[in-house]
């Protein structure tokens, strides 16, 4: 009982953790004694993060294209032969009124954050796979949204569509992934500050009184417990499922 929540020597992989969500998980994961490659566009801001997280290391890289993605697989190959958790969190959004949405904002959307947690698990799986047992199996977890559980008030169209369809690839991952030991989860964050999401203004601190019944935003230990749920051997039998950690804002 007392490892079963345990990541200590695990090797782990956060997309987008230089900041927000991405670095809420960074920082329980690396204080819980895992290893972590921290991927972000921003090579400085991945430097900086290492030196604050003992344990991680900086892994700049744009993971918006397939070349990107190949170029991260192929720099954490240089360093690891084992992968035992993936989370696939960076993304992005536009709000934009629906006669007014282009192609392009559109494509940026939806590559972030549906086409990359594909091919991320693809080119990582051969990794992941090594890092697996049946008694532990190594981890997927995709950074979904409560944007992707049911439509809010804001006009995202490609955000929502693109974290539904997230959450639907969690499925399909986890049903043909489990008989190699790999589980694929979504956690679907609600208010959680971040640059993508500042929560400073009186007017989203209403907006977080009114919709949230829990009556906060989340925090680095919200994403840091159902992360360490996932990733170590107390959530081995779960897979497949998309988990809301939103203080019931999805209700
Ligand atoms: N915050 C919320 O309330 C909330 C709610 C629901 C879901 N989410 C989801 O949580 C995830 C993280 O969001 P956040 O709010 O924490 O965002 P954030 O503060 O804007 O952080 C985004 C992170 O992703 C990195 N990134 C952006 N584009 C990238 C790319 N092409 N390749 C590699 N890294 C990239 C950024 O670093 P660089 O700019 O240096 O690349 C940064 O580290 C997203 O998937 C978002 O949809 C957030």
């Amino acid at each position: 009982m007392s490892d079963l929540f345990s990541v200590k020597g695990r090797v782990a992989l956060v997309t987008g953790a230089t900041s927000g969500i991405g670095a809420m998980a960074a920082t329980a994961l690396a204080g819980a004694g895992a290893r972590v490659y921290l991927v972000g566009r921003d090579a400085e801001s991945c430097a900086s993060t290492a030196e604050a997280l003992p344990g991680s290391v900086p892994l700049p890289g744009d993971v918006s294209t397939l070349a990107g993605i190949d170029a991260v697989a192929a720099e954490f190959g240089r360093h690891e032969k084992r992968l035992h958790l993936l989370v696939n969190n960076a993304g992005t959004l536009r709000d934009a009124p629906l006669d007014d949405v282009s192609e392009a904002e559109w494509d940026d959307v939806v590559d972030l954050n549906l086409k990359a947690p594909f091919f991320l698990a693809q080119r990582l799986l051969p990794a992941l796979r090594a890092g697996a047992t049946p008694e532990d199996p190594a981890a997927v977890v995709n950074v979904g949204s409560v944007g992707g559980l049911r439509v809010g008030p804001r006009p995202t169209y490609s955000y929502a569509a693109s974290k539904a369809g997230l959450h639907h690839l969690t499925r399909s991952l986890a049903k043909r992934l489990a008989p190699e030991h790999v589980t694929v989860n979504a956690i679907a964050p609600g208010f959680f500050p971040s640059r993508l999401a500042p929560a400073d203004s009186p007017e989203v601190q209403r907006a977080i009184a009114s919709s949230v019944p829990r009556g906060r935003a989340g925090n680095g230990d919200d994403i840091g417990g159902v992360l360490l749920f996932l990733a170590s051997r107390a959530g081995a039998f779960v897979t497949g499922t998309v988990l809301p950690v939103d203080g019931g804002m999805s209700l």
